[in-house]
């Protein structure tokens, strides 16, 4: 008995797992075209000393994917004939300052020039969220240019580390997290090897324009995803 009601059980589970794999949670997400994980490309970056892509995100059409790079900029793929553009970069970027060269790394230069971490579409307003791990939060509206800062500190405690960022895309409200109070990115080895546990997790209200602590105390917060619920 026992173990037919737990192979019912198991059943039910795969039946919703199943449904889950096939019904998709949004409308939104039925609009962006799935990727055919069979084939595996290398998109490499422009020339120079640009490193780090941290994180994707691709647009309400699919179009992308897009990422943030060292020397502060974020870049949008447009295929391999085109390749990499300038999508994004926020308000103290300047390229005389920032393009990284043998003389100039950018790990000296990026507490002006920025560095972008996490990113996510807002699928409906098309509006780009770039989690800054030294500007903060940032977003820019449909078509790129130069971004605006949203967050800059929550109750009162400056963002020191801002590192991942995810959006509900029914309510807009936008969750990002802050890995530590007492070290920035260029010194994220210190996070782990202090075992600091000063990290935050937060929530931006677009309609109120207001940040709050959903979690503090946490242990090198990164990345983060919301689920379909
Ligand atoms: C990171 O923090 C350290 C210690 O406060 C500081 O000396 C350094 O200038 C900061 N780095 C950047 C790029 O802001």
């Amino acid at each position: 008995m026992a173990s037919g009601r737990r192979d019912l059980a198991a059943a039910t589970i795969s039946l919703a797992v199943l449904l889950l794999l096939f019904l998709p949670s949004t409308a939104a997400a039925a609009n962006v075209p799935s990727i055919d994980a069979t084939r595996t490309r290398h998109l490499p970056l422009p020339r120079g000393l640009l490193r780090g892509p941290e994180s994707v995100a691709f647009d309400a059409k699919g179009h992308g994917p897009y990422s943030g790079v060292s020397d502060g900029r974020v870049l949008k793929w447009n295929g391999h004939k085109l390749g990499w553009s300038t999508y994004t970069y926020n308000p103290d970027y300047s390229s005389e300052a920032c393009t990284a060269s043998l003389l100039r790394p950018e790990t000296a230069t990026e507490g002006r020039c920025g560095r972008p971490l996490g990113l996510r579409f807002h699928l409906k307003s098309g509006y780009l969220y770039i989690a800054d791990a030294y500007k903060g939060l940032m977003r820019v509206a449909p078509g790129g240019g130069e971004a605006t800062v949203l967050v800059t500190e929550v109750d009162g405690v400056p963002l020191r580390f801002t590192n991942g960022v995810d959006i509900d895309q029914v309510t807009g409200e936008v969750y990002f997290t802050d890995s530590s109070r007492n070290y920035n990115r260029s010194q994220h080895e210190m996070v782990t090897r202090t075992g600091d546990e000063t990290g935050r997790l937060l929530r931006y209200d677009p309609q109120t324009g207001k940040a709050v602590v959903l979690q503090a105390d946490i242990t090198y917060p990164n990345g983060l995803a919301i689920s379909a619920d």
